[in-house]
């Protein structure tokens, strides 16, 4: 990727280029202001301005709208200096034309993947606080073409559906108001150019690492540039800044590929193992997880825990975790939350004779946790009720039965912090399933004055951020799960701090399939963590094979949420020799390149019944390939897979994980054979699923 940006003969930080890499020394045109091409087309909204205040007639999305004291709203960002750039990174200073208001932007790009990292700091020097009012981290722009817009949406046990629709003029909101950032919208988008498809083709792409609330509007102006400007959601946002003070943006990541949504894919997967998780660049296998939730929901004991490890171990699984119920007084959702301490009911002797269990069944110890929440019933809310979001005097809004800390509040996030502290100090945790189970409402904050209420939405998040990072430095090698009622809090901010994500409560396996192309689109397999649960399912009624349970799980990061006292002996025979066969290739599966052979977005002939998906180690001396239908039709047989991304010249072996190909499939040829000639899976009937290798001879 090339992205090239320069200052124009008015003194404004431009665009100039962001696409394919083009080479150094290519004659880039310098940055030359738009001209106006009608009374109503200035210039200023003409231009594709790198970060735009909002004054001078914008009416293209700013990146940056603030008030100063003396009721001035007019901000022209200007070029002042900028450090030299180094290989990979350069900071730009603008400041407004009269004002002592400056803004740093930050730009990294990754040599490996080309994504660039782009943010601002904007620093207040007037004499006199201002009022920002939205702020970006950056806008990128396109030139006029024919583009679709990609992005994912969803609800509560229905994540990650992608949505595919033709940008026109007018804008598209991306966006959580929620606080957090949300099950309903996910912040990422692909744009792709007229003619991408899902292995070639121009596709830019982008993802917001913001926990908070969020915003990425994609707008296309009068004259059919498009602009993606992202940062902050600027509804309800008001930060303020005295003299002196300043405020940092989140990282608005971009990307570019000509290798279609699955080349995009691939980049920011990549990308994310490198230097996003909290172990980048070599993040280890995620250990095959046993979690009790579906098994046991809150009715949790040291003897029902002790007896599902026991059969947990015996299946092979390398990490053992005790979900909700071991708390306070929580027997139901409605109480507890707040009290963490061990309910002396149900573990008498503490948690240590189960987690030495554990460890003697040579597994690890997880543990769910739910750290920004309270129930109204619990001693922490009755000593203190004023440590929850609300306006004084007005309902506090209960979701679940709980209201939300303000984690804002320096003493807030010192109980919360003291609290995980503790527990990781006086046990010998490896995991913690860290929860977030309900949006914000009433986000008050009455303890600071009004004019610095609304930083609420800046400081919560960055106070989440910093209880995860000094947890990580206290104990090191505590790996972390984000979770929130499913995928309601995934996104390349918690992933700093974060080592896995719960994609969703739903573990029904045909909608994981759909759920897993979607948050795959984003984010990589290593953290997608996918349980294989009871059948028939609780959400769908749909009842299914533990094979095909199985096998769609292992298309991410396995774990077991079945309840093992029921399973019969077939199925845990079944689970046993899948998982070993697993950690056999976990390693290509997770970290490897993704490629979506059929995708169940888009099917094959217009239908989903079939669904392919291949990972090639980043050697290329393995594939792994899972093949799934959900019921086969008129005899229609699984269409021919045609893999890709080997290396054509080297012979590989064909073995089977599960199920079977055509009989004059041969037993091994080369890269070239297996991508252009292609094999047939055999796979029949409803809820079928196959999966196969191919290793370097
Ligand atoms: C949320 C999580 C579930 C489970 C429950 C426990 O819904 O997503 O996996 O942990 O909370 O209350």
């Amino acid at each position: 990727m090339t992205y090239a940006f320069g200052v124009n003969e008015k003194g404004e930080l431009q665009q100039i280029y962001w696409g394919g890499r083009i080479e150094a020394n290519d004659p880039i045109a310098p940055a030359k202001s738009a001209k106006e091409q009608a009374s109503f087309d200035s210039p200023y909204n003409n231009t594709p301005q790198e970060y735009a205040g909002w004054g001078a007639g914008l009416y293209m999305e700013p990146a940056l709208k603030v008030t100063f004291a003396d009721g001035n709203r007019d901000l022209v960002l200007h070029y002042v200096t900028s450090t030299k750039p180094d290989e990979s990174s350069a900071d730009v200073v603008l400041k407004d034309i009269s004002r002592a208001v400056t803004v740093t932007l930050h730009y990294t790009i990754d040599q490996e993947t080309g994504i660039l990292a782009r943010s601002a700091t904007i620093v207040n020097n007037e004499p006199k606080p201002i009022l920002i009012e939205q702020a970006a981290a950056a806008a990128y722009s396109l030139p006029p073409a024919h583009y679709t817009l990609n992005y994912l949406t969803g609800r509560w046990g229905g994540e990650w559906t992608l949505n595919r629709e033709t940008i026109r003029q007018g804008q598209r909101v991306l966006e959580s108001r929620r606080g957090t950032t949300g099950h309903q919208n996910n912040p990422w988008f692909a744009i792709a150019r007229d003619g991408a498809g899902e292995e070639s083709g121009q596709v830019w792409f982008g993802a917001l690492a913001w926990s908070g609330s969020w915003r990425i509007t994609v707008e296309q102006d009068t004259l059919d540039n498009v602009r993606v400007t992202g940062g902050f959601n600027p509804f309800d946002f008001g930060y303020q800044l005295k003299t002196g003070e300043k405020l940092e943006s989140p990282i608005f990541y971009s990307g570019f590929t000509n290798h279609g949504y699955g080349g995009a894919s691939r980049l920011l997967h990549r990308f994310t193992l490198l230097h996003v998780l909290p172990q980048a660049p070599t993040p280890k296998p995620r250990p095959v997880i046993y979690n009790s939730w579906e098994a046991t929901e809150m009715n949790v004991s040291e003897a029902g825990q002790i007896a599902l490890a026991e059969k947990a171990a015996a299946l092979g699984i390398d990490r053992f975790v005790m979900d909700d119920g071991w708390f306070g007084k929580r027997k139901t959702d409605h109480a507890g939350l707040g009290d963490w301490y061990v309910d002396p009911d149900k573990f008498p002797r503490g948690l240590k004779p189960l987690i030495d269990k554990v460890h003697s069944l040579k597994m690890d110890f997880g543990l769910w946790v739910e750290p920004e929440m309270v129930n109204p019933d619990s001693d922490l809310y009755r000593k203190h009720p004023d440590w929850v979001l609300n306006f004084p005097g007005r309902p506090r809004s209960e979701a679940r039965t709980q209201l939300v800390l303000n984690l804002a509040r320096p003493d807030v996030r010192e109980y919360v912090f003291g609290f995980l502290d503790k527990l990781l100090s006086e046990n010998e945790i490896a995991f913690l399933k860290w929860d977030y189970n309900r949006n914000w409402s009433e986000p008050g904050w009455d303890q600071v004055p009004v004019d610095q209420q609304k930083k609420v939405y800046v400081e919560f998040t960055r106070n989440v951020y910093s209880i995860l990072e000094e947890l990580h430095k206290k104990h090191p090698g505590i790996e972390i799960e984000s979770c929130s009622g499913g995928g309601g809090r995934v996104d390349l901010g918690i992933l700093r701090y974060t080592d896995e994500v719960w994609p969703s409560d739903n573990t029904d396996p045909l909608d994981r399939l759909t759920q897993q192309d979607g948050f795959t689109r984003a984010y990589p397999v290593q953290i997608m963590l996918s349980w294989v649960t009871d059948s028939p399912h609780w959400m769908n009624s749909r009842a299914t094979s533990m094979t095909y349970r199985m096998l769609v799980s292992m298309e991410g990061a396995l774990g077991i949420g079945a309840n093992l006292n029921k399973l019969s002996d077939d199925d845990l025979t079944t689970i046993k020799r899948l998982t070993a066969a697993y950690h056999t290739v976990q390693k290509t599966v997770t970290q490897g390149e993704l490629y979506r052979l059929i995708s169940p977005v888009n099917g094959t002939g217009g239908s989903s019944e079939f669904v392919a998906t291949e990972m090639v180690s980043l050697d290329k001396s393995q594939a792994v390939f899972f093949a799934y239908t959900h019921s086969t039709q008129e005899g229609r047989d699984f269409p021919l897979l045609q893999l890709r991304g080997l290396d054509p010249k080297t012979t590989y072996s064909l073995s089977s994980i599960e199920g079977k190909t055509a009989p004059d499939t041969p037993a091994e040829a080369s890269g070239a054979y297996w991508m252009n000639h292609g094999l047939n899976v055999l796979l029949r009937g409803d809820f079928q699923a196959a999966a196969f290798t191919l290793n370097k001879k």
